[in-house]
């Protein structure tokens, strides 16, 4: 019922030269997929993604936007602008934009408003600190980051969200969260989109698991029933574990 997504975060790797050359790689090794691939590359590289997959199965997208439409906002880059170039999908609220950048759940909030005013899906990514989840606190803490950030939020049709849990202890860590826990995280996930937007809605919208995934992990979450792809950082950038991982969700 839900198609898998494996979104790639390229976060501030690859120069537009170099991610040229890896998309040709890419689309000539690429085998016909059942689930979904999108590349979320920093914002100069977003023209030569269009280039490379305008009429292909993957999809594109950037990591951040502004929260302002248009105007004297020295730096920023507007959701007009990336739904002008394509992207089908761009990152909210990532704990290194809110750690780093101390953005805060009403910013994200606005940012994924500016981005479906565009028609372009958010990634909401939303997951605890280690201490919040050695407290037992991370389930209501993540709910907590999802409610805010959908506070007042209309949404009719499921394609319009994907959220993704990503653990900030488990970012580019190398230790990933065990399946049964994501799990766990993930219904309770699903269940307040349920209450929100209704049963229907929760069923079909897409759950990423994100943190530290690899070719050697990722089976495991993607047999959890409500782990519905992944949002991979350091292992989307070769080319060799992005296609394991891309295979393994076939
Ligand atoms: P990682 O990053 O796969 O390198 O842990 C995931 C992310 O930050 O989205």
């Amino acid at each position: 019922m839900r198609r898998l997504l494996i979104a790639g975060n390229w976060k501030m790797h690859k120069t537009p030269s170099e991610a040229r050359v890896w998309f040709r790689e890419l689309k000539r090794l690429l085998p016909p997929l059942a689930s979904e691939v999108a590349l979320l590359p920093a914002f100069p590289i977003l023209p030569y993604a269009r280039e490379a997959f305008q009429d292909t199965q993957v999809a594109y997208g950037a990591q951040d936007v502004s929260a302002h439409r248009e105007g004297a906002y020295t730096g920023e880059v507007s959701a007009r602008m990336l739904a002008d170039l394509g992207c089908r999908y761009t990152i909210v609220g990532h704990s290194e934009r809110r750690k780093h950048h101390q953005e805060t759940d009403a910013l994200v909030r606005e940012k994924l408003l500016r981005l479906l005013e565009e028609g372009i899906t958010p990634i909401l990514c939303v997951g605890e600190p280690l201490e919040v989840r050695e407290r037992g606190e991370a389930v209501p803490y993540t709910l907590g980051q999802l409610a805010a950030a959908l506070e007042g939020v209309d949404l009719q049709d499921p394609r319009q969200l994907v959220v993704a849990y990503e653990p900030v202890w488990a970012i580019g860590t190398g230790k990933n969260a065990a399946p049964l826990d994501a799990e766990e995280m993930h219904q309770a996930i699903r269940s307040a989109l349920s209450k929100r937007y209704g049963e229907g809605f929760a069923a079909r919208v897409r759950i990423l698991y994100g943190g530290s995934v690899n070719p050697g992990n990722f089976a495991s979450l993607l047999s959890m029933p409500n782990v519905d792809g992944g949002l991979v950082g350091g292992a989307s950038l070769e080319l060799e574990s992005f296609l394991a991982l891309v295979k393994l969700a076939g």
